[in-house]
């Protein structure tokens, strides 16, 4: 798929197939993640893949809308060095690949936050500095869902020319 055309058909999955995504798929996936840029190019990041179906429901605890990811094909929680803006700034940008390329792989996904993170640490057994906050769940999408129209701000409405 084309990057713009990538950008401009993803949406946020929430509905997914009973159906695993192939390792070599899941594998590209998360290498998007792997190849995104970080600041200093310090990649102060590590990706916890979930499969396991009472793991993930255990996770899904941990935050407040979850659901989604328990008919995941799988789960990525990003994980920080520690909590910094720099850090925090990092992980959003290996979400954001690792979702657009997926959608180019024609496998959904939508991020969880999970609000209870020292839950999310003992279910998945992260040392207590590092920093967990948000994850991803990836499944290839039930087709034809009606979906929930978010949209998007106009562009003149969100920028502003050379000054505020
Ligand atoms: C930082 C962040 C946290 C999010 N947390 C959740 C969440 O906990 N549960 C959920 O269902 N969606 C979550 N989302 C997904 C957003 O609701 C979704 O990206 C937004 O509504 C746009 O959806 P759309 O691209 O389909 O229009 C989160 C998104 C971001 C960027």
């Amino acid at each position: 798929m084309d990057v713009l055309e990538a950008v401009r058909t993803k949406h946020a999955v929430r509905r997914f197939r009973d159906e695993p995504v192939p390792d070599d798929v899941m594998r590209k996936i998360l290498d998007a993640g792997r190849r995104s840029q970080s600041s200093k190019n310090t990649q102060p990041w590590q990706f916890v893949v979930i499969r396991d179906r009472e793991r993930l429901k255990a996770l899904a605890q941990t935050g407040n809308f979850t659901d989604h990811m328990l008919l995941a094909a799988f789960a990525v929680v990003l994980v920080g060095e520690r909590n910094t803006e720099p850090i925090n700034f990092d992980l959003g940008q290996a979400a954001a690949y690792m979702q657009l390329a997926a959608w180019g792989l024609g496998v959904g996904s939508c991020l969880f936050t999970m609000h209870r993170p020292d839950d999310a640490k003992q279910v998945l057994g992260i040392p207590p500095e590092q920093y967990v906050y948000t994850g991803l769940s990836f499944g290839y999408p039930v087709p034809n869902l009606p979906r929930n129209q978010g949209g998007r701000k106009k562009l003149d409405e969100v920028v502003r020319w050379e000054t505020w």
